[in-house]
């Protein structure tokens, strides 16, 4: 592979280093470009061709459908890990030992105390609001309560807010479903495990002991796991570039949260059952949805396909297809949308518009199946999605913080108005 490439540019040559990753991707460094052109930059809508940073965190291969965290195997560590042995991992770079694992967990729990006042704001929302905007408006809010921005150069200091954001974090998401509901908030109970005490304190009733059921707790934990990070997504990327004017983490996840709340983005998993909702109420017709789908003047997309990345399987959809199928039956659950989405799947792998664009079904086609077989309601989908992503926007931000990377400000092509004069009002 030659060092550096050759831009020609009417007849003046101008190299640039070429960079190889760990997994033999190359990249183009083209930081001089304008400096060394005198002014011409690169144009990428949608960052499409354009790496925002070198990431030791996750590797994606989208041809190939591979996936892994600090070099694990996502099918490995949602078969054999933890959330928890998964979030340390991929902040700290390495799988924990018991011990480490443990305190994580014991400084996580001593965190998970929300001061009262936030109830307060909590209240002033309407029953009907969001809980994405509900979640994103209380994380940012934490950082009234917890003033101090973090010293990114003391492990001390960057540990207590991880382990602080890590052990808030469920309590709003658990209140910010108990609003809609109409349910007193509940506090976690810190006897119990990390999934554990997410379900209990989203769904104890106030008039019963909660009784855990390992089937729904062996599935959040590998559905969050399975959220936990995917490199430079829009959301993760808006956490970075928040995070490097060196605004602090709690509001830079804040705004995470409302990157992915779009349908685009994290927000397809509600999308999905709405769209297999609709399907079903419409008499079950895929066909015509599918038509409505590759109709270039229908706006509709078929919600949980297609994939910036990937152009083959999403490996966790694959995983959380096959979960899918187990939950619900273990539960004893007979869902049809279940089999609205298979036969809506094997349409369109079948069908040459999404063959030919090399659409296949993503991470959000099918989660929102289980989360509902888990009797999560559909606009808490997102928010789930948010839980388990929570260690990646921690880890990306850590590591772009500790690269000292520089405030994120592209350039433009500007192409609007030439200078002209201004024009007083009454000769407009
Ligand atoms: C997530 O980036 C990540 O890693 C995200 C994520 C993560 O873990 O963080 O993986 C999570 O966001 C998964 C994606 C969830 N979104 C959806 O399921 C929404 C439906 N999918 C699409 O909107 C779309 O596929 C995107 C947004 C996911 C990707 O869009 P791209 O890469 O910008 O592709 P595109 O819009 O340029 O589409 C290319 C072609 C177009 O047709 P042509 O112009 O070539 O004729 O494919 C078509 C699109 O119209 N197309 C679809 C389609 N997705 C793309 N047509 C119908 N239905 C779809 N779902």
């Amino acid at each position: 592979m030659s060092e550096k490439a050759t831009l020609e540019v009417n007849g003046k040559k101008y190299d640039f280093p070429l960079k190889t990753g760990t997994e033999n991707e190359v990249a183009m460094d083209i930081s001089s470009l304008r400096s060394a052109t005198e002014g011409i930059i690169t144009l990428d809508s949608g960052y499409k061709n354009t790496g925002s940073c070198e990431s030791a965190i996750t590797f994606l291969d989208g041809e190939k459908g591979i996936l892994r965290y600090r070099g694990y195997s996502i099918e490995e560590l949602a078969e054999k890990a933890d959330f928890l042995e998964v979030a340390f991992l991929l902040i700290f770079g390495e799988l924990p030992t018991k011990a480490q694992r443990d305190k994580f967990h014991t400084d996580i729990k001593a965190q998970s105390v929300v001061d009262e006042d936030v109830k307060k704001i909590l209240e002033a929302f309407p029953k009907s609001a969001h809980p994405m905007g509900v979640l994103s408006s209380l994380t940012s809010a934490l950082t009234a309560f917890n003033p101090s921005s973090v010293n990114v150069n003391s492990e001390e200091d960057m540990y207590k807010a991880i382990v602080k954001i890590m052990g808030k974090f469920p309590v709003l998401v658990a209140w910010a479903h108990r609003k809609k509901q109409g349910l007193p908030l509940d506090y976690g109970d810190k006897s119990l495990g990390y999934v554990e005490n997410i379900l209990k304190m989203m769904f104890r009733q106030p008039n019963e002991e909660y009784v855990q059921n390992k089937i729904l707790v062996d599935a959040l934990d590998k559905l969050l796991i399975l959220h936990a990070d995917h490199e430079q997504n829009c959301s993760t990327s808006t956490v970075r570039i928040v995070g490097s004017s060196h605004a602090g983490l709690f509001a830079s996840i804040s705004a995470g949260i409302s990157a992915l709340w779009g349908p685009l983005h994290g927000g397809a998993n509600q999308a999905v059952l709405e769209m297999l909702e609709a399907i079903k109420n419409d008499g079950g017709d895929t066909k015509k949805f599918m038509a409505k789908a590759k109709d270039k003047e229908d706006p509709f997309r078929l919600m949980g396909f297609g994939h910036r990345v990937y152009k083959n399987f999403d490996p966790r959809a694959r995983i959380i297809k096959k979960a899918a199928d187990e939950v619900l039956e273990d539960l004893g659950i007979d869902d049809p949308i279940l089999d609205i989405a298979k036969g809506l799947e094997q349409e369109a792998l079948k069908d040459s518009y999404f063959v030919d664009r090399m659409l296949y079904p993503n991470v959000d086609f099918y989660s929102g199946i289980i989360y509902r077989g888990m009797g999560i309601p559909t606009d808490m989908f997102t928010v789930m999605f948010a839980l388990g992503r929570l260690p990646g926007w921690i880890a990306q931000w850590r590591e772009m913080r500790l690269n000292k990377e520089p405030i994120g400000r592209p350039r433009q092509l500007y192409i609007g108005s030439t200078h002209r004069p201004f024009v007083e009002i009454d000769k407009r």
